[in-house]
Parts: C-alpha cells; structure tokens; sequence
C-alpha cells in the first residue's frame, strides 16, 4: 500500500488487513468504465480480490477492508464504499429475515446513534419506497441492539442499501466519495483549451493505466495537463510532450496551480519520442476538431506513437488511451503487437463517441 493512503488510512484508523465482503456504488454516468476503474485500483495497489457479483452501480467484492482507503484516495467513479451485512432479493420478508439473522452486534453497541439510508438506482424494483424501508429496517435495528438511537443528521454509523436491479446490497457505509473536486478542478484551470478532458474521465483514465505511487505516467499529447494533474495528484511523477509551445506553457501553468512539480513538460513531437523510460502512458491523441494533427490522420499519430513507445515500457505496462470510436484505436494497438486489455465506449454527444482502451505491453 502506498504511503499516502497508509497516512489518510491511519488518520482514520481503520482495520488493518481484514479481510470482508466490500460494496461499491459506482457512479451512474457509464456502465463499465466505474467496475474497470475499482478493479485496476485493487491491480495497482496490489489488493488481492474476487468479485463476488457486477449489479447495476453496485460492485461486491471480497477484499482487504483496508483497499476502500485506496477507492477513497484515487477513484473518480465511486460514490459509496461500505462492508457490507448481507444482500438478498429485494422483497420485504426476504430482507427482514436477513437483518434478524445478521449479528447486528459487531456493527453498532448500545449508546452509538445511527441512521438507515437506501438509495434506489435507475431500473430497481419499483414496489419498495425506500423511505419506508429505512423506517422498517431502523426499527428493527432499535429493538434488536438494546441502547442505540436514531440520528439522521450526525450519526455514529449509516447503515446504507442499495437497491438495484431485483436486489437489496445492505451494509454499514464506511465512506462517501462526493465528485466535487473534480468538478471544481474542471473550473479552476488558469489555462483553458477548448480539447480539455475533464478530471473525472482523466483519474479514471490513469487508474486504468495501474500507476503505483512513484511511477513515472507520461503523456505524450498533454494540451492542458488534465492527465497530468490527476496523476500527480495520486503522487505519480510525470512527464508531458506536446508539440505546441502555448500548450506546453499552459500545462506547466496548471500544474504549478496543483503544487505540482513534473519531470518534464517538453516541446516534442511524440512521433521521435525523446524519452527513454516511462512506466505507463495515459493520453488522449488529437483528433484534428480543436486539436491540431499536423495534417496527419489520428490512425498514423496514434500507429506511430505505438511504434515508438514500446521499448521505453516495461514487460506488461499499460498505455490507456482515448480516441473517436470511428478511428478503431483497439484494432491498431494489436496490429502493432499490444494485449488489448479493455475497451469502453464514452458517449460525449451526436457526432462523438469516444473509445477509451487499455493495452499492455507483452
Ligand atoms: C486532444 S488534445 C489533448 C487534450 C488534453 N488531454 C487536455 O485535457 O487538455 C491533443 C494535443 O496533442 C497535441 N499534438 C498534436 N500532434 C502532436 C504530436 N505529433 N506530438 C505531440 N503533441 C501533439 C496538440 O497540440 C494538442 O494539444
């Protein structure tokens, strides 16, 4: 485990190395990049796991209880992290046997306060109002633990459902991951380009490369930084080409905004790469709409950018990267030889659709 999350996961004083079953609620917004994204943080940390069950939103996974500090720390596509108490078919008589039959006991001690919230996702049961649900399961929960009480504005422990699909996932939450830094990261830009990623898609992008703390992550094609930035901030060291000086200078600029200082940010063409050895690649090629290609096809930028690259990653580093679906960037990296790990498709509006891919180095 890394040292910044050893530090946030020591501040919070969490259990070390306890194994349990975990839940994820994963952001609506795609819906396979969230499930790629938890996954390759569990890779990257080196967290041995086994997906128990994919449901809508809802990942369960049986893990360390200590990798939901690395979720914490690095995911872009993760709302809620919890341990979860049971899960079963989301009918009534179904779930209350479940709560009677869990011991409540290694959850929640007489004199703790609590609340039960449940959140429904897009397609769940329609027949369960989930306010009511709260109440019934609260109930439950008063009488069984002698001593608690409930709180709904602070209290000691959430008890936290979801329901999905025909399912109830019900446990206690350990953390929420609201999505507000990203948000304000995509306003707080001192240099602004009209090809900018937003900070959301650029950590999920960089988690789907598996950096460790420390490695280098290069981006060849770096506009405004936004990858970057969000592999700085999960304490990579990184290294920036492009090859306009005024994309260069903003990119620097950016980064100094975060505090963060790169290896290199360079004037290049990243077709004679000047670089000897990176540890992965996260980057999103120009297209020739806002971004200039020079008057080449993105197919040739992104071929002869593969074609450079290889010698300068280790056996099995990754290079995720993102293109207009009609350019068939899967279909490229394994020509050129690559292990196409993953694609994902990533509707941005009519007349784009993004295909973001993982390949490996063999
Ligand atoms: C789609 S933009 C990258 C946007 C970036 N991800 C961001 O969020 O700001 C592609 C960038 O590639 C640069 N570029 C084009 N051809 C290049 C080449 N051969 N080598 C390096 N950079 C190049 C362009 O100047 C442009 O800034």
């Amino acid at each position: 485990m890394n040292t910044l999350i050893r530090k946030k996961r020591d501040q919070k004083g969490y259990t070390k190395n306890k194994k349990a079953t975990l839940f994820f609620l994963l952001s609506g917004e795609h819906p396979t990049l969230p499930f790629s994204e938890v996954k390759s943080i569990f890779e990257a940390e080196g967290y041995k796991y086994r997906i128990l069950e994919k449901l809508i939103q809802v990942l369960r996974v049986e893990t360390d209880v200590d990798s939901i500090q690395a979720v914490e720390f690095r995911a872009a596509m993760t709302r809620v992290c919890g341990v979860e108490l049971f899960s079963c078919n989301a009918v009534i008589t179904e779930i209350v046997q479940k709560l009677l039959n869990t011991p409540l006991h290694d959850f929640i001690k007489g004199g703790e306060s609590f609340a039960v919230r449940i959140q429904r996702v897009q397609g769940c049961v329609p027949h369960i109002v989930g306010m009511e649900l709260e109440r019934k399961l609260g109930k439950l929960i008063l009488k069984r633990v002698k001593g608690t009480r409930v709180n709904l504005r602070s209290p000691n422990k959430t008890f936290f459902g979801v329901l999905t699909g025909k399912k109830l996932v019900f446990g206690l939450k350990l953390i929420d991951i609201p999505p507000t830094s990203f948000v304000k990261r995509n306003s707080n830009r001192l240099f602004f380009h009209p090809t900018v990623m937003s900070a959301k898609l650029a950590r999920c992008m960089v988690n789907l490369a598996q950096p460790k703390t420390g490695n280098l992550v290069l981006d060849p094609f770096c506009g405004t930084a936004s990858i970057l930035i969000e592999a700085g901030l999960i304490g990579c060291r990184v290294i920036g080409l492009d090859v306009q000086r005024q994309m260069v200078e903003g990119s620097l600029q950016n980064l100094l905004c975060y505090d963060l200082n790169p290896e290199g940010i360079v004037v290049a063409n990243a077709r004679q790469l000047p670089i000897s050895k990176v540890d992965c690649v996260v980057t999103d090629p120009p297209y020739g709409r806002s971004s200039t290609t020079l008057g080449l096809s993105t197919q040739q930028i992104i071929s002869d950018f593969l074609i450079v690259i290889e010698n300068s990653l280790p056996k099995r580093g990754k290079i995720c990267i993102a293109s207009p679906k009609t350019v068939g960037l899967g279909e490229i990296g394994k020509t050129l030889g690559f292990n196409h790990l993953e694609s994902h498709f990533y509707y941005v509006h009519k007349s784009l659709t993004r295909e973001i891919a993982v390949f490996e180095r063999t």
